[in-house]
């Protein structure tokens, strides 16, 4: 049975104090309303339909370029949670399933608790709710259950001095029939404390319809919400603690695991060692036996098994990095690939390049690419060596074998085998050092 997702991300998010809509940022380097979308693809959504209202353009088009299936709507006043979810009927009118409501600025709710609620719906609960313990439940919206299950939710500010005492709450994700969801929506009124059209009260109107509602229970940390700033740094906390202990989990050691910054697409192989203050900015893939050492920054990037990288290595998008390759302190590495065991040791910049296997590329070495508009490549050859503090001004091919003096400027290209150094010629005086240092002191010591 088909599965739909509405995703509300219409609210304001004042409390962010940000010009940016609260649903686009970032956790784990992916906006919130995105990892939303990551989940729907889990689940293998089959309508995706984003609500969307303050920042609306803004949010559409961060949804389109992530889910260009996705149906996104406006919702122009913000009447409450049953008024968001309305503003989808038009387009799942004829949607024959289920319906998961999420919240766009809730990014954690994991597919397989979505799962076990549509397992509910499918197993005849008419409504299907995801509760949690809250630690502390002052705001939260309370599950009232009877013997026969859930049997009403009720908003913090409309609930009794009894109701209140309650510790189950309502994380707001919601599931039904898709059909029977927007049928209860529209007998919902706005007589309550806010004035507002809660989906909350789906619940109650369901039963008093003869039907029966369920509750699915996650962690707190699972429903965990961002509206501020310090709610944005819970939330990377968060992220960063799940992925530091699956990354373990899967094989990586992690030397000082507090330390270590992942982003949400990050991919670590079996044997990766990962050394204190790495940061894996999004789109890195290490294939297993690399070590990472401290301070490195790598960002949609490929290293290859076995490789080195680092300490203080920055690997910036398109560097692909060969088996056993070595890219040592203070390199920076952009748009380039590196042959299997080639060495950047020290103090360099490889930027749009090739680089064959078993080069080794001295310290101080430069790919001057960039003439000040336009961007050239540089191509060298397996087996190079490139002399210390040289820089090659591209385009400029150097072949396999070849060889370039230290302190060379290149701006022809060298063949094969052959030998390039492009320097001031070297004059030696003997003698002469000594003698000037001399004649300085002496006029020092005469005090002139
Ligand atoms: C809601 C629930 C409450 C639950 C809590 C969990 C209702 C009435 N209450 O309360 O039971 O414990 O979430 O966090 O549902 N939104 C829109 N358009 C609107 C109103 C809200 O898109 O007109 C979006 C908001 O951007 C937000 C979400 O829906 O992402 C929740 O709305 P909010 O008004 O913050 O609900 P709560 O008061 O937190």
């Amino acid at each position: 049975m088909s599965l739909a997702l509405v995703i509300l991300a219409a609210g304001k998010g004042s409390r962010m104090k940000s010009a940016l809509p609260k649903v686009l940022h970032q956790v784990g380097g992916l906006s919130l309303v995105e990892h939303c979308l990551k989940t729907g693809a889990a689940l293998d959504a089959d309508r995706t339909v984003v609500v969307t209202g303050h920042g609306g353009e803004a949010v559409g088009e961060t949804v389109s370029k992530a889910a260009p299936e996705a149906t996104i709507v406006t919702q122009t006043d913000q009447l409450g949670t049953a008024h968001a979810v309305d503003q989808a009927r038009a387009a799942l009118a004829d949607h024959e399933g289920y319906t998961i409501v999420l919240y766009g600025d809730s990014p954690f709710i994991r597919a397989e608790t979505i799962t076990a609620m549509h397992q509910q719906c499918l197993g005849g609960a008419a409504v299907c709710v995801l509760g949690f313990e809250a630690a502390s439940p002052s705001k939260y919206g309370r599950l009232i259950l009877g013997p026969s299950g859930l049997e009403a939710i009720v908003e913090a500010k409309d609930a009794t001095k009894d109701q209140l005492e309650i510790t189950l709450c309502n994380s707001g994700v919601m599931c039904a029939k898709t059909r029977d969801m927007f049928d209860l929506i529209a007998q919902v009124d706005n007589a309550n404390a806010k004035g507002e059209y809660y989906l909350t009260d789906l619940p109650g109107l369901a039963r008093a319809k003869g039907g029966r509602c369920a509750v699915v229970t996650c962690d707190e940390a699972e429903t965990l919400g961002v509206d501020s700033r310090i709610g944005l740094a819970k939330a990377e906390t968060y992220f960063q603690s799940t992925a530091r202990m699956a990354a373990m989990e899967a094989g990586v050691t992690l030397r000082d695991p507090d330390t270590v910054y992942f982003s949400h697409d990050t991919r670590l192989g079996q044997d990766v060692i990962v050394d204190p203050f790495v940061q894996f900015l999004p789109g890195v893939t290490v294939a297993s036996d690399v070590h990472i050492k401290a301070h490195s920054v790598l960002e949609a990037c490929r290293v290859e098994r076995g490789a080195v990288i680092g300490p203080y290595a920055r690997l910036r998008p398109g560097a692909a990095i060969g088996e056993n390759a070595r890219i040592g302190n203070f390199v920076e590495v952009k748009n380039a690939q590196l042959g299997t065991g080639t060495k950047v040791n020290h103090l360099a910049y490889i930027g749009d390049a090739e680089i064959g296997e078993s080069a080794n590329i001295g310290a101080g070495t430069i790919t001057c690419n960039y003439d000040g508009v336009f961007k050239h490549k540089t191509k060298i050859g397996a087996r190079a060596f490139i002399g210390s503090n040289s820089s090659l001004v591209a385009p400029i091919t150097i072949g396999e074998d070849a060889l370039v003096g230290s302190g060379s400027v290149v701006t022809k290209d060298v063949g094969d085998g052959d030998l390039a150094v492009g320097r001031a010629q070297q004059v030696t005086k003997p003698g002469w050092g000594k003698r000037f240092m001399d004649k300085l002191r002496n006029k020092k010591a005469e005090g002139k």
